[in-house]
């Protein structure tokens, strides 16, 4: 951080070296030499670019103003004695993926002044040993990168020997597989240490010593099974993340920890560590480990075979009946997911007081119907509760007065069984589970998808407080009016997407502020009338429906807010677009209209056209097709009709005729209810021309 300040150019740095730019050019043209860089380098005032311009050396001429030079990705594979000139202005040179495998004992002398340097991604394992000693002139340098360069621990080791005023190293990327005590002990000013993605097995006791600043470090994607005494009272940041850590251990007695943020998760932790020493740990990640309970005693995996696993219960769980939470006070984040909790914690939770997001998703959570718990429970400051891809069925409204703060709740994925009809004679019970959502008044995101949830019963939202509703992947859903009761004032953002609802499945109340509705992978084939009401609506999902046509009424409602409309994958009529110009005129975009399609009506599986196509030719050809059948189709009925009374004329017989003619009118009006349903429901997507259909009746 500190490197980037003192690399970014300020204003008072800016004017002295417009006034070295101009000084540098005239001594230029003075001299005779036109001081040219390889041809395709980008120039700034203090920055050059040469990168990936497949050099082979090191630009003789440079800019003396220049602050900053870019030569990554090039082909550099040596850095000789007096390949330059003094460029005291220079602050930070990345070399990152060349070839660079030699650095000449002064080559970096004329750069002595370089704060940054990045060697990421080269082959400095070759000639460690004087490379090294060439680093070492650079007395400036606060952040030196030798990442990805192919170094075990010996290299790595004789690279940061001595670099006292460095305070930013990265490591990552590399073959380390231990790290000898003192190895960072000529580097006592270190910040923080990138040492993620190497081999590391093993840390020595000591390894770190004379770190007294180090903020940060990063031992992630390592192979570490044991920290048994962490002891850097002052860092911030610890990541472990990926390793094979079975314990994780603060030295004992040792008050005092600064460490902030701890990132435990991959790991093989069966039980929530001891972590009591760690005061001001404000974010703790347990993600994906094997922790089944959260009791400081939890009985021994049977999986734990091995001599690590002795360790587990070793040091620090000895202290009996203490609760590994028992004294977080400032823990704010703790990620639990992806392990094998069959209970939700509340005994654990009740010591965090200062706990605003939690995160229990993936675990085994089933049984979410405890009894009332003990009004003396204290009332905890959760926002965010995370609880999808559980088990879960039933989930009981008194969590919302144990978290009367919660705002966020995902449930996804989860069995949830909002209503079930009880015995007759047990509804007392059952009461309390059918209305979970009722007393969640400060809830604001809701997240109910895949939930293989077939209605929402009487599931009772509590007014005036729910933002947004996450309904999507619930296939079978249906929606009655009274569902979303309570939230026609408050709903923002509603998502019914893929459940393969029917227009008769979805009746949806007046939401008066809805802004986002997603109705995409449904079988509607016309929009709920009732969104006329949401006259705030700016996104609207339809693609994957079965729209012949969107009813301009309904979006004619809509008050001119909506900003796009997603279409494809409806099967339009191609001849009654009078919608597509509505939706133009009111300046609704349809960011999809590329790809959407419409069907011509009439022909056999139906002829599908682009969308945007002009169809004006093929629609008059439709139309005067049809009138012409009907014609046809008149003129041979009346020919019909006109033998028959011929006929029964003929035969003189007064019954007959009559006969025939009130099974042919009967015949007829049989079918037009047939036509007029049709009729109708086709008028609700915006009123089909007659013309069209007349060849339907053919
Ligand atoms: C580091 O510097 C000290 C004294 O300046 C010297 O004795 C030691 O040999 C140096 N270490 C290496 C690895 O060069
Ligand atoms: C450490 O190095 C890894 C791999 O190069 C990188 O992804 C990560 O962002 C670095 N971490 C920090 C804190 O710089
Ligand atoms: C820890 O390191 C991993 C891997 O580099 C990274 O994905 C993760 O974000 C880091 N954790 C924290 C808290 O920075
Ligand atoms: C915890 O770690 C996992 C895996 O690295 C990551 O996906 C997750 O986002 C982290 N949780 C938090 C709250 O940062
Ligand atoms: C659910 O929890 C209650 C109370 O803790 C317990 O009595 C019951 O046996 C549990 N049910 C299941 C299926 O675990
Ligand atoms: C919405 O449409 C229905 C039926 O077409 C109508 O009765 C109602 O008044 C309309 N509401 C608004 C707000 O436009
Ligand atoms: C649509 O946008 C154009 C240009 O931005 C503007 O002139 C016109 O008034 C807008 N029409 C509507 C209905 O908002």
């Amino acid at each position: 951080m500190a490197v980037q300040e003192a690399i970014s150019p300020g204003p008072s740095s800016l004017a002295l070296s417009l006034l070295l730019a101009l000084l540098y050019t005239s001594l230029e043209s003075i001299s005779g030499h036109s001081a040219s860089l390889p041809p395709g380098c980008l120039t700034g005032l203090l920055r050059v670019s040469c990168q990936g311009l497949g050099l082979h050396t090191f630009p003789a001429v440079l800019p003396l103003t220049m602050e900053q030079l870019d030569l990554s990705h090039n082909h550099l594979q040596v850095l000789r004695d007096n390949a330059m000139e003094d460029r005291p202005n220079l602050r930070h040179l990345d070399l990152r993926g060349n070839r660079l495998e030699e650095l000449s004992m002064g080559a970096l002398l004329p750069l002595r002044w370089l704060q940054a340097l990045i060697l990421a991604d080269n082959y400095l394992s070759r000639d460690y040993v004087s490379n090294s000693q060439a680093l070492r002139l650079l007395g400036h340098l606060r952040l030196l990168d030798l990442s990805a360069n192919l170094l075990d621990s010996d290299m790595a080791a004789f690279y940061v020997a001595n670099l006292s005023s460095l305070w930013s190293l990265d490591l990552s990327n590399n073959l380390l597989t231990h790290l000898a005590r003192g190895t960072f002990l000529g580097s006592p000013n270190l910040l923080d240490i990138n040492l993620s993605d190497n081999y590391i097995l093993q840390i020595e006791a000591g390894a770190f010593e004379g770190l007294l600043q180090l903020r940060e470090l990063s031992l992630a994607r390592n192979s570490l099974h044991c920290i048994s005494d962490f002891s850097l009272r002052a860092l911030w940041r610890l990541n472990l993340s990926s390793n094979a850590l079975q314990l994780f251990a603060t030295e004992e007695g040792n008050w005092g920890y600064q460490l902030q943020v701890l990132d435990l998760s991959h790991n093989q932790l069966r039980t929530v560590p001891m972590l009591s020493a760690l005061r001001h740990l404000r974010h703790l990640n347990l993600s994906d480990n094997h922790l089944a309970s959260l009791e400081p005693h939890a009985p021994p995996s049977p999986e734990g075979i091995g001599p690590l696993d002795q360790e587990v219960s070793r040091p620090n769980l000895a202290h009996s009946g203490s609760n590994p939470a028992a004294s977080l006070p400032e823990l704010a984040d703790l990620d639990l997911s992806r392990n094998q909790l069959d209970a939700f914690p509340i005994g654990f939770l009740s010591h965090l007081s200062s706990l605003q997001r939690l995160s229990m998703a993936w675990n085994c959570l089933q049984n979410m119907s405890a009894p009332q718990p003990s009004p003396g429970l204290p009332r905890l400051p959760l926002r965010s509760l995370d609880l999808q891809g559980n088990w879960i069925q039933t989930f009981p409204s008194w969590l919302f007065e144990i978290l009367p703060h919660l705002e966020v709740l995902d449930l996804g994925d989860n069995e949830l069984r909002l209503f079930w009809r009880p015995e007759a004679g047990q509804d007392g019970p059952f009461q309390e589970t059918r209305q979970p959502f009722s007393s969640a008044f400060r809830l604001k995101h809701l997240s109910l998808r895949r939930n293989r949830l077939r209605g929402l019963g009487p599931t009772q939202f509590a007014p005036a407080a729910l933002f947004s509703l996450d309904l999507s992947g619930n296939t079978g859903l249906a929606l009655v009016p009274s569902d979303l009761q309570g939230l026609q004032h408050s709903l923002h953002e509603l998502s019914l997407r893929g459940n393969g609802m029917e227009s008769t499945r979805l009746w949806l109340p007046c939401l008066w502020e809805l802004r986002v509705l997603d109705l995409s992978g449904n079988k509607l084939a016309n929009l709920p009338w009732t969104l006329n009401c949401s006259s705030y609506l700016r996104s609207l999902d339809l693609r994957k429906n079965l729209l012949q046509a969107l009813d301009t009424e309904v979006l004619g409602g809509l008050g001119g807010r909506l900003g796009s409309v997603l279409i494809a994958g409806n099967p339009f009529h191609c001849c009654t677009l009078g919608w597509l110009a509505a939706l133009a005129s009111a300046n609704v975009s349809v960011p999809d209209l590329e790809e959407a399609w419409c069907v011509y009506p009439d022909s056999e599986g139906g002829s599908w056209a682009p969308l945007t196509r002009d169809h004006t030719h093929l629609c008059a050809w439709w139309q005067w097709r049809g009138t012409q059948a009907g014609w046809v189709l008149l003129a041979v009925i009346s020919l019909f009709l006109i033998c028959c009374g011929v006929a029964a004329l003929l035969q003189n017989s007064p019954k007959l005729p009559w006969a025939l003619q009130l099974r042919r009118s009967w015949a007829c009006t049989k079918r037009e209810p047939e036509n007029n349903q049709k009729t109708m429901g086709r008028e609700g997507l915006g009123r089909p021309s007659l013309e069209r259909r007349d060849p339907e009746q053919k």
